[in-house]
């Protein structure tokens, strides 16, 4: 597939059929803010479920939380996020526009200046991408705080109740998915640079030596789960840190990278946090953070392995992933859009069509969409428009069954299923269809 004009068709795509829209676009919308309409949360509700039952729910050694997104001032502060989650900003003194100085240094060519030929720049200054935000009615120093820019110090923060209340021992985990806020200087690439996004996120407790061993298994399931959503393994690569970029809190860092038509850019990442975070936030509260191993006797802070993904970018990249058009060889017209979404995480699964929308047909088709919604299938009842328009409709988003009920139902009581990417048909009887469809999508 081109690349070239990709991310213009996806967005266009994701408004006109309900997946992405800018926030509050009434008045003009406002930078780095989107929300996400019936068929954009459905995929994002499935690939959070999907992440939560992979990390969490499988697995004896993960439990999860959900911590607030306000907390205390001194959690910035302990973690370094007051002084340190800085960006270097840089001005243009003629047209006032601002930009992140490590993306100005890398742009080839220069970005040129509304006001006619280079920019002039200003001075590096350093920018605090936390939003700030007061708590209680009085305005001041004392109330200030901030909307949280990562949910990992919600983790950090709770270590010991979760330790305790759930008994777990080392090696484990502590999962997490919520919304997390910075306010970026330039948003750009409609998804995957924004103001508010969800993280979705892990904290894994292990003892200082088995740290390296324990990143090496995370980056495999992390790498498993993002080909599992159907991102092409030609499309993503490894990014190792180099040592003098890495964060104040990483002794290293692998970012797995993802093709976006604008380059190859991070999607997720993994970081070995050692003891930073937990030492930090026993100093600042003076609360022992220390873990006691019943084996050995001995108290110690553990080391923590970190794989953290953007729900957001993630979307972005199944999206661009799934992206299809007809060549016109598979009984499509050339140029017919396709979302080839894997089923379990479509949107919409089933899409039922009466052949026309007559009584019987009808009362038919939306007993067969009742019941399997009944059964906690996503469907939708179609019922105007010429049959291959519906089609194109649930194509379009990425639906991977579609059942006709036609005359012959009433004789056979069977429907015809054709699935999306093969686009076989399979007559089924009324009373297998659940089982049939469930099968697949799991
Ligand atoms: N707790 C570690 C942490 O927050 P991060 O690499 O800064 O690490 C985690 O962010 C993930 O959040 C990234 O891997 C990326 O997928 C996503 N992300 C970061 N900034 C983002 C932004 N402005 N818009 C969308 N997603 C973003």
């Amino acid at each position: 597939m081109e690349k070239s004009n990709l991310m213009e068709k996806i967005v266009s795509l994701c408004k006109r059929r309900g997946f992405v829209f800018p926030s509050s676009e009434i008045y003009g919308g406002i930078g780095g803010f989107y929300d996400f309409g019936p068929m954009g949360i459905e995929l994002k509700n499935n690939i959070k479920q999907l992440w939560w039952q992979n990390f969490v729910l499988k697995r004896d050694d993960v439990v999860g939380i959900e911590s607030s997104i306000i907390m205390n001032r001194k959690v910035w502060q302990a973690s370094g996020h007051e002084k340190g989650f800085v960006d270097e900003l840089v001005e243009c003194k003629k047209c006032h526009l601002r930009f992140r100085l490590d993306e100005i240094e890398a742009q080839n060519p220069k970005l040129k200046c509304q006001i006619g030929g280079e920019h002039e720049m200003t001075e590096p200054k350093l920018f605090n991408a936390m939003f700030k935000t007061h708590v209680g009615v009085v305005e001041d120093q004392e109330s200030l705080n901030y909307l949280r820019p990562e949910t990992a110090q919600g983790m950090f923060a709770d270590y010991k109740q979760v330790l305790e209340t759930s008994r777990m021992s080392l090696p484990f985990g502590i999962a997490q998915i919520g919304k997390s806020f910075r306010n970026e200087i330039n948003t750009k690439d409609w998804l995957f640079r924004v103001r508010e996004f969800e993280i979705a996120e892990i904290e894994y407790f292990v003892r200082a030596g088995e740290d390296e061993k324990y990143f090496d298994q995370w980056l495999a399931d992390w790498k498993d789960f993002v080909l599992g959503l159907g991102i092409k393994k030609e499309d993503i690569k490894y990014f190792e840190h180099p040592k003098e970029s890495l964060a104040h809190y990483s002794k290293r860092t692998v970012d797995i990278n993802f093709h976006y038509p604008f380059g190859w850019k991070e999607l997720t990442g993994l970081a070995n946090r050692t003891d930073f975070d937990l030492s930090s936030h026993e100093k600042a509260s003076g609360r022992d953070m220390k873990y006691f191993d019943e084996e050995s006797k001995e108290k110690f802070i553990p080391y923590v392995i970190e794989p953290t993904m953007g729900v957001e970018r993630l979307m972005l990249a199944v999206l661009l992933s799934a992206y299809s058009e007809s060549d016109g060889s598979d009984g499509r017209e050339k140029g017919e859009v396709v979302l080839k979404f894997k089923p379990k995480i479509a949107p919409i699964k089933v899409g039922v069509f009466p052949l026309v929308k007559k009584d019987k047909l009808l009362e038919v088709a939306r007993g067969i969409a009742k019941s399997l919604k009944e059964a906690g299938v996503m469907t939708f009842c179609d019922e105007a428009g010429s049959i291959g328009r519906r089609y194109r409709r649930q194509d379009e988003i990425g639906t991977p069954f579609c059942i006709t009920v036609d005359y012959d139902t009433l004789k056979d009581n069977a429907v015809t299923i054709r699935e999306r990417d093969s686009m076989k048909q399979e007559r089924v009887k009324i009373s297998e269809i659940e089982k049939y469809i469930t099968d697949k999508i799991k």
